[in-house]
């Protein structure tokens, strides 16, 4: 009779725990996988890279399209740098929205980090092509500054 209680027990801590897992998706667990560090030196060469795509509509559309189905998850969709993953990754992220974390790196370095990564933002050059990683430049220029 004790054994008995001691399964049922058991199975409800067991059950209940599962219950309040969080729900984890296929994507989270690549974004999980993405967070790992990776070192944070900046090439001089790279901060001075001149960005070659000008902020037209349609660079602005594309780097939102693709902010918001790879960025926005742990930058948030205003760029305020509270996406939905990042409490559980215990990320700490720039807000795009503010004029001193936009002052503080030129298009190179966001090029750079976007491209190669930077702490816990892993590089995602492997994943997009060049135009897509200056159109996305462009967006997060334009959080900073939206007409
Ligand atoms: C898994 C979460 C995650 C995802 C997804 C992610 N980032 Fe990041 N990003 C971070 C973190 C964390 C930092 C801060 C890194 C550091 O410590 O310097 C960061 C920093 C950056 C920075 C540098 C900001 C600055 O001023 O220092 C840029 C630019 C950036 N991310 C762009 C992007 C873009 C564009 C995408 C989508 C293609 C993206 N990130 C996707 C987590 C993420």
């Amino acid at each position: 009779m004790r054994h008995f209680s001691l399964i049922a027990l058991l199975v409800v801590v067991l059950f209940s725990a599962t219950l309040t897992a969080p729900i984890t998706t296929a994507e989270d667990t690549q974004a999980e996988a993405e967070a790992a560090a990776v070192p944070s030196s900046i090439p001089e060469e790279a901060k001075k890279a001149r960005n070659p795509q000008p902020a037209t509509p349609e660079s602005l559309e594309h780097g939102q399209l693709i902010y918001g189905s790879q960025c926005s998850r742990c930058h948030g969709t205003s760029g305020d740098g509270k996406g939905r993953l990042v409490e559980r990754l215990k990320l700490k992220i720039p807000d795009f929205r503010e004029p001193t974390t936009q002052a503080a790196r030129t298009d190179g370095e966001l090029f750079f980090i976007l491209t190669e990564g930077h702490g816990k933002m892993s590089g995602q050059g492997a994943r997009l092509d060049v135009e897509t990683r200056w159109d996305l430049v462009n967006y997060v220029r334009f959080l900073g500054n939206p007409e």
